[in-house]
């Protein structure tokens, strides 16, 4: 047996792999192959994000019809979770997901942690109560209970008016568990974004509410988070700017908050 024969026979074969291996590798084709990124939300904030439950189990709203026209024109697939609110930024921090948006406002505090794109809708806070409650300013809550979402910076307007007024403050998870509690008369008052807000006065006539004038307009606005330094926020922002110059932005607006909002 001629070694050389052996050896001369191994090395095609050990080519021939490797032309294999690397074709595999090219063959896929980049246009077709979208690359996933992973979203979380916290579904319990009609318009922006919500379980439509007549309609089973999707995530719809203002928010997930963004995320798709943007990633659409970026090239990505979107896949959804939905988490508690007050874990969203620690779920990016821990590199579970790329991007949260959940009407999420880009606070000094938060920016610490994470990254924002621009504003893409603003918003204010809102005393919501039950009719009949007396409850028309925010002296009036002295005394009372006042609902909050955990870790939103509602809880925060809360406790800048517990500074001056003495009040309870209790926090739910979940908005739709902060409404349950002023029906059954646990909770006196909550403190809930007003777009969000004014969508169950729509469906519930026993809820009243004002609007607090906190003379800052930008206070309540939403944008999208990001992983500290992420490669994405740049892109996503370019894509928001061209979304809002276009119009595509003010027709989500129309369509899920049914008013105009000038967008600065
Ligand atoms: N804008 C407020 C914040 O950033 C509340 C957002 C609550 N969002 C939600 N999906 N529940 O703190």
């Amino acid at each position: 047996m001629k070694k050389w024969l052996l050896l001369a026979i191994g090395l095609v074969i050990a080519s021939m792999l490797a032309a294999c291996g690397s074709s595999e590798e090219t063959s896929g084709d980049e246009g077709e192959e979208k690359k996933v990124i992973k979203m979380a939300t916290s579904a319990d904030y009609p318009p922006f994000e919500y379980k439509d439950t007549t309609k089973g189990d999707d995530i719809i709203g203002f928010d997930i019809d963004l995320v798709n026209a943007l990633a659409d024109e970026l090239g990505y697939k979107v896949e959804i979770q939905d988490l508690d609110f007050n874990s969203l930024v620690p779920a990016l921090q821990a590199k579970q997901v790329d991007m949260v948006l959940a009407g999420m406002t880009p606070t000094e505090e938060r920016k610490k942690n994470v990254d924002f794109t621009d504003v893409y809708y603003t918003a204010k806070h809102m005393i919501v109560s039950k009719k009949g409650s007396g409850i028309k300013t925010v002296e009036d809550l002295e005394g009372k209970t006042v609902g909050v979402q955990l870790g939103s910076i509602q809880e925060g307007e809360a406790e800048k008016i517990a500074e001056k007024t003495k009040i309870k403050i209790e926090n739910r998870n979940r908005i739709p568990d902060i409404v349950q509690e002023i029906k059954a008369g646990r909770f006196e008052a909550a403190i809930i974004e007003d777009t969000v807000a004014k969508g169950y006065f729509e469906k519930d006539k026993d809820l009243e509410g004002f609007t607090m004038e906190t003379g800052n307009e930008e206070e309540a606005g939403s944008a999208i988070a990001f992983q500290k330094d992420s490669k994405y926020t740049k892109e996503f922002n370019e894509a928001l700017n061209k979304m809002k110059e276009n119009g595509e932005l003010e027709k989500l607006v129309l369509k899920w908050f049914g008013q105009d909002q000038k967008s600065e």
